[in-house]
């Protein structure tokens, strides 16, 4: 019998049982789902970074660990991981991933906090059309890619920019510094979907975000660690930034006296823009429980050296 133990954590058990127990039974698998068992006899580990498993050096038989999360980062340099890593590519997420940027994004677009939070005055001030807004998408992975082609959908002047040359994806794309130059030049409102890795740390510090047209957006909902916190700041003090939409920090919860809390031209979001859905990422779990015991090739695994 195949032994997958659910190390996601305790409170996560409840909204996974049944669906993970559910997508089983629809791919016939002959499995055996534990919170707890010998770790010499686990087949399959599923897994999050609040896992109380940190050590995975008696896990001799495990033959993947399955991420609920797609962000790696607090688990991709664990020396004991010798086994696969996968993350999570869940189609729910993305929804949700889409729906977030859409809608901030739209919320910058079209000005309506002037509506919705100013004095009711008489100032006609007419948003151009999305055409005519150019928006950078840094990160054309699962979720920017999706995010970037939903945006030009409504068409928005999107353009990305990734590690790797990228063509065919129907929007320009840009990889590379000078590629990076350029987008963020071109772009009045940005959206940052890129992995915590050592290259993106800080990515947008005091220089790059000098490129940004003045009263440019920022939208993150990637990782804290993608900007320079005081460069941030300073730009947005300057009046070089419009505003930043934020869901993803260094330290999360944000506390209650960091300088983002009560910063007029930031809107804080606490790490809600994309949830893992539990129905439709069961199926993502079960589909590589079934590719790892037919000794197919993995989906979606991670690359260590890249760390993402
Ligand atoms: N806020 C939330 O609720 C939430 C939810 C889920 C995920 N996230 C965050 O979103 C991130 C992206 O997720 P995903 O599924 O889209 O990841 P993904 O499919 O791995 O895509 C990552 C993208 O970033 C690009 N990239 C990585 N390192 C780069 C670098 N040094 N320079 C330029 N581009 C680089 C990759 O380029 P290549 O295409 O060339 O590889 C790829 O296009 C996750 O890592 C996580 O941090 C946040």
């Amino acid at each position: 019998m195949t032994t997958v133990l659910f190390a996601a954590g305790a409170a996560l058990w409840p909204e996974y049982e049944t669906p993970l127990r559910a997508a089983l039974a629809e791919s016939g698998l002959a499995v055996d789902l534990v919170t707890d068992a010998d770790p010499a006899a686990v087949d399959f580990i599923i897994y999050a970074p609040s896992s109380p498993v940190q050590d995975f050096t008696p896990y001799t038989r495990c033959k993947a660990v399955l991420n609920l999360w797609a962000g790696v980062e607090r688990i991709v340099g664990n020396a004991t991981l010798t086994q696969p890593l996968c993350r999570m590519v869940d189609p729910g997420l993305t929804e949700g991933m889409v729906e977030y940027v859409v809608g901030h994004v739209l919320r910058h677009h079209l000005g309506m906090d002037r509506y919705i939070l100013g004095a009711p005055g008489w100032d006609q001030i007419v948003p151009p059309l999305a055409r005519e807004r150019p928006v950078g998408v840094l990160g054309l992975g699962e979720l920017g890619l999706a995010c970037a082609r939903a945006l030009a959908g409504l068409n928005f002047d999107v353009a990305g920019w990734s590690r790797s040359e990228k063509s065919g994806l129907g929007l320009p794309a840009y990889h590379g510094e000078a590629g990076l130059q350029a987008l963020l030049r071109r772009s009045q409102i940005v959206v940052t979907l890129l992995p915590r890795t050592a290259e993106t740390e800080n990515l947008l510090d005091a220089q790059r975000l000098g490129w940004l047209p003045q009263g440019a957006v920022i939208i993150n909902p990637g990782r804290g660690a993608l900007i320079d916190d005081a460069a941030l700041l300073a730009a947005l003090d300057a009046g070089h930034l419009g505003h930043a939409t934020l869901d993803v920090f260094r330290v999360e919860p944000l506390p209650d006296d960091h300088a983002f809390r009560h910063h007029p031209r930031i809107t804080v979001t606490p790490h809600i823009a994309a949830d893992t859905r539990a129905s439709s990422a069961a199926r993502v779990v079960v589909e590589n429980i079934r590719r790892g015991m037919a000794g197919l090739p993995l989906l979606h695994v991670v690359d260590r050296a890249r760390g993402y």
